[in-house]
């Protein structure tokens, strides 16, 4: 398990930049245990297509994004995402001390885009969802090399790249939700777990927005 010193590097990094990435996270089982439990869930189509907005303005626009995704349950301490979940907690609890964020929970979901599919530039925290602090995105591509796409781009607010980070297995990306992002066309399947940390118990999100 990391020391207490990785997940204080972690929050300092996010004051700073606004974005920390992380690489070999997990040791190999965990990380094997992970993909195989994706492989099983797309097996079981488990997996819907994603939407932008809720409630009301959720619409499905392949053109703006255009992932799977499979919604995970956080307390499910049997689950493959145990350890990753382990050190999400962590790094809450750095968050919430060194940059009084006031994380109170995190929502997490499966997600994969098929070939040539991509996530136009957004952001993850907006007026009508100001619940999302933090984003991360833990990758889960085996032999990701270079030209098969599916990078996620960060931007300042002139909409000039300020960083790309390739989805390679093992990686975990952490940025501030309201970040200027966007997922570049993928060559090949991309797969990944991505997630928020929020501001308030994530029950309520269904209720306020
Ligand atoms: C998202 C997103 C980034 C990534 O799902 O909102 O921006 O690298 N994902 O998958
Ligand atoms: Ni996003």
């Amino acid at each position: 398990m990391y020391q207490e010193s990785f997940f204080v590097y972690a929050a300092e990094q996010i004051i700073e930049n606004g974005y920390v990435v992380f690489d070999d996270l997990l040791d190999g089982q965990n990380l094997n245990d992970l993909k195989q439990r994706f492989v099983e869930l797309q097996r079981e189509e488990e997996f819907e297509k994603s939407g932008i907005g809720k409630q009301q303005a959720y619409t499905i626009d392949n053109n703006v994004r255009g992932d799977f995704i499979r919604w995970i349950d956080e307390k499910d301490i049997e689950s493959p995402t145990a350890p990753l979940f382990q050190i999400v907690n962590e790094l809450i609890k750095q968050f919430n001390r060194v940059c009084y964020l006031g994380i109170k929970d995190f929502e997490t979901h499966y997600a994969y885009y098929p070939k040539g599919k991509g996530y136009e530039m957004h952001r993850d925290r907006f007026k009508k969802n100001p619940h999302r602090l933090i984003s991360f995105v833990f990758y889960l591509n085996e032999n990701w090399n270079f030209g098969d796409g599916g990078e996620l781009v960060l931007y300042n607010e002139d909409k000039f790249a300020i960083k790309t980070i390739e989805p390679i297995e093992n990686r975990l990306a952490i940025f501030l939700s309201e970040t200027l992002h966007e997922v570049l066309a993928c060559n090949k399947e991309r797969n990944s777990i991505t997630g928020w940390l929020l501001d308030i118990p994530k029950e309520i999100t269904f209720i306020t927005s």
